[in-house]
């Protein structure tokens, strides 16, 4: 059913004409995303109720702040996520165990319109990230993420807000990025 009209009289005002129009802040800042993430990876009872599997990724879904989506992941040796957005959503994450290698783009890339691109030479950064350690992104961020080591598992804690509507895939060779597949939740949930 629909919903009834509103009376006329109580409708909200109009905005004056040419007031200026502002994107409504994030009810969760990636600032708070880190803040959870690291706290998450510091607390035992989280981090070692994951179930690993030497074979493969492992996953559990936690209730990140403000209605975010947080994950405990853990990540067997020499596994990575290839390189992927996640649309407009920005996150944050920490290492609990092991060690993370972070490959990202040091620019924003457009989300839509294009199937393709030649990156510029110098947009490359790398970090690697200990037990304790994270960082934050923006919205459209692209990244890597992998555990290089040989021998070690490596558990990280992941939070995104808004909760990911989609995330895009992307193959990679030499400078040139190519989208090759967007997945969206029903796919990894
Ligand atoms: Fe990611």
């Amino acid at each position: 059913m629909s919903a009834p009209l509103a009376p006329s009289a109580s409708a909200a005002p109009l905005a004056p004409p040419h007031a200026p129009v502002r994107a409504a802040a994030p009810s969760v800042t990636a600032a708070e995303l880190l803040a959870f993430a690291l706290r998450t990876a510091a607390d035992p009872a989280v981090v070692d109720s994951l179930p690993l599997d030497p074979e493969g990724r492992t996953w559990i879904r936690l209730d990140g702040p403000g209605g975010s989506e947080a994950w405990v992941i853990g990540w067997p040796p020499g596994t990575g996520t290839g390189w992927h957005d996640h649309a407009e959503s920005q996150g944050a994450f920490a290492t609990a165990r092991g060690r993370l290698t972070e490959h990202s783009l040091a620019v924003r890339l457009p989300s839509e319109g294009w199937r393709s691109l030649e990156l510029a030479p110098d947009l490359d950064r790398s970090r690697s990230l200990g037990p304790g350690t994270g960082r934050a992104f923006g919205e459209h961020h692209v990244h890597e993420v992998l555990n290089d080591s040989p021998t070690e598992h490596a558990v990280s804690v992941h939070a995104y807000y808004p909760p990911l509507p989609l995330i895009r895939r992307f193959s990679r060779t030499g400078q040139v990025l190519t989208l090759e597949q967007v997945e969206r939740p029903a796919d990894w949930q």
